[in-house]
């Protein structure tokens, strides 16, 4: 007997969550926005943030933010919002809300790990459904599977990640009612990446009780500060607002946010720069014989090349830092996912590449 035993067998067997060191790299791996404010608005949120009262625990100026948040995001009034420390947050609390004996979360995979992580974390199973080799939903067999596992959970993110694309609406709008009539499962409509996106949920929102919206800061322009947030029928949000930490959003978070939000127009402006780079990073990669670039709807592209580690571990040698996701799913063999950068990043990692996928690109991706 060791005192480890304490710990849940499944725990004991788990990696924690490596974040790796980016000091001195043009780090290009996980989704962020590469700009600060800019000098005028850090000295006024300076400003902002000094008089605030740390010593007290949160305290009701975070309705303030719910207010900010709903005007902002143009929550229907009638609506719940649910903050969380990140939607990372937001969904270990849907898993632990859900998690009775059984009861099942469900993605499309490759997806974000998170959902089945917090989904197991929580005691709850998680069942993954392949995408096609194209990365589009499965219709057929996703519908088989909501009807076969009746989950409680059926996350959809939109768009995905780390394939970037938004998947066919009317295939989103079977699954949802496939749940709808299996009546005992919510769809979670994660829409991370919406700054960069073309289309939304929010307009069909309020047609389907059983859909929660999830949204964040965090690509907005805020991942440091976590900031997560999501929107459904009042009476569901009040159940993951029972398991909520009563103060997971400090008092700085708090200001941080509101203090965004009133600068919303800069931020507008940073995901245009940043969708303008995007279509840049696209059509330089359709210049590269090595590279297949996937359609793209966030601040990511993901890009199929002749040997993800090589290529990985070349960029890296030339100071810049992608993120080698081969090995998460079979579907994504070779590939990798690079974040949309600064104008000069960019220009860093497209002469990088220029260089690295000059041969042609072999038709078996594994
Ligand atoms: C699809 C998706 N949802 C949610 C998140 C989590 O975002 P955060 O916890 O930063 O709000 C991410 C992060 O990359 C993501 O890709």
């Amino acid at each position: 007997m060791s005192l480890l035993d304490v710990f849940r067998p499944d725990v004991r067997a788990m990696h924690a969550y490596v974040v790796q060191d980016a000091a001195g790299y043009i780090k290009l791996d996980a989704m962020e926005n590469p700009f600060t404010l800019p000098p005028d608005l850090q000295v006024k949120l300076g400003e902002r943030l000094g008089p605030v009262a740390m010593n007290r625990y949160p305290g009701v100026r975070v309705n303030d933010l719910h207010a900010a948040l709903r005007a902002y995001a143009h929550v229907p009034a009638d609506h719940g919002l649910v903050l969380g420390n990140g939607s990372d947050e937001l969904i270990s609390l849907l898993s632990v809300a859900c998690a009775q004996p059984g009861a099942v979360a469900l993605a499309p995979l490759p997806g974000f790990v998170m959902y089945e992580a917090f989904a197991k974390q929580s005691g709850m199973q998680f069942v993954g459904v392949p995408l096609t080799p194209d990365f589009e939903l499965d219709g057929p067999a996703m519908l088989a599977a909501i009807r076969a596992h009746k989950p409680a959970l059926t996350y959809i993110a939109y768009p995905n990640n780390p394939t970037a694309n938004l998947w066919d609406d009317a295939v989103i709008e079977q699954i949802i009612d496939a749940v709808g009539a299996n009546g005992q499962g919510l769809v979670i409509i994660d829409e991370a990446y919406q700054p960069f996106a073309s289309k939304s949920y929010l307009d069909r929102l309020t047609k389907h009780p059983h859909v929660l919206l999830m949204r964040t800061l965090s690509k907005f322009g805020l991942a440091g500060i976590r900031l997560g947030y999501m929107m459904g029928r009042k009476d569901l949000i009040e159940q993951v607002e029972k398991v909520r930490p009563p103060y997971n959003i400090s008092v700085l978070n708090v200001e941080a946010a509101l203090f965004a939000l009133e600068h919303a127009d800069e931020f507008a402006r940073q995901a245009e720069l940043i969708k303008a780079e995007r279509a840049r990073l696209l059509s330089a990669l359709a210049d590269m014989p090595g590279a297949k670039a996937y359609p793209s709807q966030a601040n990511m592209i993901l890009v199929r090349v002749n040997d993800a580690a090589a290529t990985f571990n070349a960029l890296k040698a030339r100071g810049i830092l992608i993120k080698n996701v081969a090995g998460l799913h079979g579907l994504l063999a070779n590939c990798i996912r690079l974040t949309v950068g600064k104008p000069s990043e960019n220009d860093a990692l497209i002469a990088a590449l220029t260089e690295l996928l000059r041969e042609p690109l072999n038709s078996n991706p594994a």
